[in-house]
């Protein structure tokens, strides 16, 4: 159980109890879609009740019982994919830091369920990126994701599933973004390695001991922490990159940019596009 600055909001995983909320999930879900002008994949009540009671899914609640935010767990393509999928949180709890708890703590049940899988997501949403990157996620190609055919039918609800099969699920208005846990095990352990070497070196420099600070600004941990930065740098940045994104997307069919019989300049933003 998660609890926020907000001392009267509890993130936690979602059980059967929970099932009365299902309906206020999926109208928010809806409302904040079209009130947004997004797409997004249409969830039933139904469905997300299910998710709670199977155990997949984490619920934000006040502690009077109000409905504050919501997430859910998917597993693709044999389990070896795994989807954050569905975060709403209710308008009156925005901007408080829900998200990202509920985020995190969906984040942590995932790899309890399925610690070998990878997780992704694909997403508009800014803020999503934000938490996303802090948890480990990069941003990839739709070609790195699950090609479990049940995981993309999902889409066929999205306003801009037209977009995507127009690219032949390749690309969309939507950025991919994964966690790989062997990846991520790969960096770790040259983290490990790196340290090693720095405290090596440090000792055959001065013959002393290593001082704690040294070895913190040697470590990974330090390398992650510029990496996050980094990416809150070139926040801004990215924002223009996926507003230009949607321009050229949407306008795409109109033009007939679409690779193919496409100029060289029109076909080099879509090599640019299918980096993200
Ligand atoms: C997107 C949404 C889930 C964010 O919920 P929230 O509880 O307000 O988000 P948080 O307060 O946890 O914010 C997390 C981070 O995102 C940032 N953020 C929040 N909303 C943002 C926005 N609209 N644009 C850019 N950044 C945003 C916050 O500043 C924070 O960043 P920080 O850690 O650097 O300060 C919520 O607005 C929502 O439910 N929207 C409608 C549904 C939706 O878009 N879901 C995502 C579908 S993939």
């Amino acid at each position: 159980m998660t609890k926020l600055e907000n001392p009267n909001i509890i993130v936690r995983v979602a059980t059967a109890d929970d099932k009365h909320y299902g309906k206020t999930i999926t109208d928010e879900m809806e409302s904040s879609a079209k009130a947004r002008g997004t797409g997004i994949a249409k969830r039933s009540p139904e469905y997300v009740q299910l998710k709670m009671e199977e155990g997949k899914a984490v619920i934000a609640v006040t502690d009077k019982g109000e409905w504050v935010g919501f997430c859910y767990i998917e597993a693709w393509g044999h389990e070896k994919f795994v989807a954050n999928s569905g975060l709403i949180v209710n308008p009156a709890f925005r901007g408080h830091g829900v998200a990202k708890a509920i985020k995190h703590r969906v984040f942590e049940l995932s790899r309890e369920k399925y610690p070998d899988a990878k997780i992704f997501g694909l997403t508009t949403g800014l803020a999503v990126m934000k938490i996303n990157s802090e948890l480990g996620y990069e941003p990839v190609t739709y070609s790195e994701l699950t090609d479990d055919d049940e995981f993309w039918k999902g889409c066929r609800s999205c306003v801009n599933f037209e977009v995507l099969m127009s690219k032949n699920r390749k690309n969309c208005l939507c950025t991919a973004m994964l966690y790989d846990p062997v990846e991520k095990a790969k960096e770790e352990a040259e983290k490990k390695e790196q340290m090693k070497k720095a405290t090596l070196s440090i000792r055959t420099d001065t013959g002393a001991q290593p001082q704690p600070q040294v070895l913190v600004a040697a470590t990974g941990e330090m390398k992650h922490n510029k990496k996050a930065r980094k990416f809150k740098e070139n926040f801004k940045l990215f924002e223009r990159w996926l507003r230009f994104k949607r321009y050229v997307l949407l306008k795409g069919g109109k033009d007939g940019i679409s690779g193919g019989s496409a100029p060289a300049s029109k076909k080099k933003f879509f090599f640019l596009f299918n980096l993200f």
